[in-house]
């Protein structure tokens, strides 16, 4: 079993009561696959849909029309709850429970009967580093507590996959970096991780592959590194500059501009890269730093929302 979910041309229209329009096609004719085991981000700015594709996936809202499977078996099919682990945005818990007892409190929701002193309780607390709040109300917690224990919910029943639906919404870098660290975490234990952002950064940091959703489309598919890929940059800096005779042989082969012992190149892979480091260790040049730059994942972003139809 490769894949653990399939989406087939789902498309979701929402009937609506708005005066100047009664429908939203929140999602238009989507389809891709999702390997297991893979950390997986949906990207799109607000309003993309990327919350009614993880609410149709999980059953709670149905698509116009379209399908999905999750773990070879029709979305339709309750069965797959149990395989499934959810933390939905804006979520609000209760406040006046302690943390040990959202944990209970949620697992019972999902049909899984444990108690405050089960060791799956203990043993979720200390995967999200949680252990010592556990007794205390969670109207005492920071947002990023919150979120690592909205974690510890979504993920106390062993699900193969986990959907999280802008997990680092509102919190302080350092909490983002611990809610990472428990994600990588997750994914070396061999779950599939299924990210909704409109943070570019924090999913490319983690994700094996994204996608990227704008009104309802899908308008980019692959791992970071093919998306971002095409064209990079690459800094040279030389000991010293090099030689008119050198220039002109490089710049036969290659696409470089020159300032002192800064040589700018254009490359489309690291082929390219190496190709013209040998050419500078022939003519032993010393080269004492190179910085590559990628195009972002932010640049494909912005540029993928600004070009309609691509
Ligand atoms: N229950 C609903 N009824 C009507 N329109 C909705 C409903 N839920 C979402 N929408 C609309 O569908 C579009 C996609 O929303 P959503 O899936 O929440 O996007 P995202 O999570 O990417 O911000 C938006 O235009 C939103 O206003
Ligand atoms: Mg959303």
């Amino acid at each position: 079993m490769a894949n653990s979910i399939i989406i087939k041309n789902l498309t979701k229209i929402y009937k609506t009561r708005s005066i100047n329009k009664n429908q939203v096609k929140a999602l238009d004719n989507v389809s891709f696959s999702i390997e297991r085991g893979i950390v997986f981000g949906l990207l799109g700015p607000n309003g993309a849909g990327k919350t009614t594709l993880i609410k149709i996936l999980l059953g709670i809202v149905f698509p116009t029309s379209g399908t999905a499977e999750i773990l070879d078996k029709n979305i339709s099919n309750y069965e797959i709850r149990k395989s499934i682990g959810y933390l939905p945005e804006n979520h609000k818990f209760p406040n006046y429970l302690t943390g040990e007892e959202v944990i209970v409190y949620y697992a019972k929701l999902n049909g899984f009967n444990i108690s405050k002193n089960s060791p799956q309780v203990e043993n979720v607390l200390k995967l999200v580093k949680m252990e010592k709040w556990r007794k205390v109300k969670i109207k005492k917690y920071s947002k990023g507590m919150m979120q690592r224990l909205g974690l510890a919910q979504a993920i106390v029943h062993e699900p193969e996959i986990i959907f999280l639906d802008e997990p680092t919404d509102g919190v302080d870098p350092i909490g983002r970096k611990e809610i990472r660290d428990i994600l990588i975490d997750l994914k070396n234990k061999g779950k599939t991780i299924f990210i909704n952002s409109h943070l570019l950064s924090e999913v490319e940091m983690v994700s094996d592959k994204v996608a990227i959703l704008n009104e309802g489309k899908l308008v980019k598919f692959g791992t970071v590194d093919e998306l971002t890929v095409n064209k990079q940059i690459c800094e040279i800096k030389t000991e010293k500059p090099l030689s008119g005779d050198l220039v002109n042989l490089l710049q036969k082969k290659f696409t470089m501009k020159i300032n002192n012992n800064l040589l700018t190149l254009e490359i489309s892979n690291n082929n390219d890269l190496n190709n013209f480091m040998d050419e500078l260790r022939k003519a032993e040049i010393n080269i004492i730093g190179v910085n590559q730059k990628k195009t972002s994942l932010e640049d494909l972003f912005i540029k993928s929302l600004t070009e309609k139809n691509n």
